[in-house]
């Protein structure tokens, strides 16, 4: 499985670059859980007095890998540093999903070249999305030599042998799986905050979206068994954690593949997060398609279940969602919309919109403009089209220029900023819940948090309140975010 630095090196072993027939025979290879993760003692200790530092980009998905690799790093002996310069371990976790993102990562390995010259013990890794592309790991292969290890999404549970081989070994190494099969259970994880949590309830994507690498980089859709998932959130709950985000890139295909639970699915995992004794949790991502009547019935019953739905439509027309491949029409996205907005009343709206697909013609464009003003989201991530090698938007041709692609983006961010400020006005005078997660990033003297709608609040109080669930009079609704006023009171409990 390790390949080192060697221009006759078969890469086709390591690597499945994004291909949609094969990808697409994998729903039928069965899934295996590893529950064996452990560190080999003569390295076991290895990072004593030493420092290790991961960046991150992309997802939340990969924020939470970080916090996997974190821990493992940890019982390793290392220990966190914000200092590339006092780094023994310094990995780059990456994202994939435009070529901005891309660049960005590339920029950095290059500015960490110098660094690696001062210190040539230094492990540099590369992971995530990114290590997954057969093109990116030649480009580093050629170009970045100064780059010590690349493995991918799939083996992060062998980080500790992969940096074993580095310390050891003269030569790059490669360990990238194609498979895409597994769920590795028990992995050590460092938290990054002790209120919030994300936890993974299944990994991959069997989607397929045309303009997307994720299904290539992330592997097939396979379940974290219900329990597994319901004892992380119990044992949370037993720390004292206020909030959990159930992780997934496509969360409402949960339990489709645990053949042994009938009808299983998000909508019954959720009725078992009810029960549990964390004052809020969260889901992410939402694909419209499979969004089904007994999560929106379970979303209705409220509790602890917050009331925000981010349900990325990506286009308002029709025929571009069929070419994307989406699963649905612009009127099942809409009466999706209003079903879970009648379920939930209060319920906040976010979205994932890609303006400038290829051949996007005004109309169409402006198709999605009214979609918007339908559904008045409360805030969305906007995006131009970016093409990705290997899928099969990347191969249509594209009469649309860039030009009149920013363009269709300035348009649409003028108007969600218009939604957004009109959303956030209407909680003028409110009394809302705030977990308090820190200071402003603003202004150190103003605390920061979401409501249960995840609108960002600031508001002047006491250090201690982080942390804590607290109740803030809203006194100014901006276009981003509310200002308020502490109510001096205990914590505030539910709804
Ligand atoms: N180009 C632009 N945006 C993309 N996204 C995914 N792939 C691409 C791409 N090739 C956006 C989608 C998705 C979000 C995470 O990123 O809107 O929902
Ligand atoms: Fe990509 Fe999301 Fe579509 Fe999956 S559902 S292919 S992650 S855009």
């Amino acid at each position: 499985m390790v390949a080192s630095k060697l221009s006759n090196v078969d890469f086709s072993k390591y690597f499945q670059p994004p291909s949609l027939k094969d990808a697409r025979r994998r729903r039928h290879e069965a899934v295996h859980i590893i529950n064996d993760f452990s560190i080999p003692d003569d390295i076991h200790e290895i990072g004593k007095g030493k420092k290790y530092l991961i960046e991150t980009y992309g997802c939340q998905m990969n924020e939470h890998d970080t916090e996997v690799m974190a821990g493992i790093l940890e019982e390793m002996g290392y220990e966190e540093t914000s200092e590339p310069e006092q780094a023994a371990i310094l990995l780059i976790n990456t994202c994939a999903i435009r070529e901005n993102a891309e660049n960005k990562v590339f920029g950095h390995i290059g500015k960490y070249k110098a660094l690696k010259r001062e210190k040539p013990d230094m492990v540099l890794g590369i992971c995530g999305c990114m290590a997954q592309e057969e093109s990116v790991v030649n480009k580093i292969l050629e170009k970045y030599p100064w780059v010590d290890l690349i493995f991918g999404t799939h083996n992060i549970h062998r980080l500790p042998q992969l940096l074993r081989e580095a310390f050891f070994g003269k030569e790059m190494v490669v360990e990238v799986w194609s498979k895409e099969g597994d769920i590795v259970e028990n992995l050590p994880q460092s938290r990054h905050g002790h209120f919030q949590a994300w936890v993974n309830i299944m990994y991959g994507c069997d989607k397929f979206c045309t303009y997307c690498i994720v299904p290539y980089t992330r592997g097939k859709e396979r379940s974290r068994r219900p329990e597994e998932i319901i004892a992380e959130v119990r044992d949370l709950a037993r720390q004292g954690y206020k909030e959990v985000t159930l992780l997934g890139q496509n969360v409402n295909a949960y339990g489709k593949d645990l053949k042994d639970l009938e009808n299983y699915g998000l909508g019954n995992l959720m009725d078992e997060m009810r029960k549990i004794g964390i004052p809020r949790i969260r889901f992410t991502t939402s694909h419209p398609k499979d969004f089904d009547d007994h999560l929106i019935n379970v979303l209705g019953k409220g509790g602890n279940l917050c009331e925000h739905i981010h349900l990325p439509v990506q286009s308002g027309n029709s025929e571009i969602l069929k070419i994307m491949g989406r699963g649905y029409t612009r009127e099942r996205y809409l009466d999706l919309f209003h079903k879970i907005k009648a379920a939930v009343p209060n319920a906040s709206f976010t979205t994932d919109i890609i303006v400038g697909f290829p051949n996007e013609t005004d109309e169409q464009f402006e198709d999605t403009l009214s979609l918007v003003r339908e559904c008045r989201f409360d805030g969305a991530f906007t995006f131009i089209y970016s093409p990705r090698a290997g899928t099969p938007a990347a191969r249509m041709k594209d009469n649309v220029p860039m030009e009149v692609k920013k363009e269709r983006l300035q348009r649409l961010n003028d108007l969600i900023d218009q939604f957004s400020a009109e959303s956030n006005a209407k909680y003028q005078d409110k009394i809302v819940e705030v977990l308090v997660e820190g200071e402003s990033r603003k202004n150190s003297n103003v605390l920061s948090g979401h409501t249960r709608t995840n609108k960002v609040v600031n508001f002047s109080g006491p250090k201690s309140l982080v942390g804590q669930l607290v109740s803030v009079k809203i006194t100014e609704a901006k276009q981003w975010s509310l200002d308020g006023d502490w109510q001096r009171e205990p914590e505030v409990a539910g709804r």
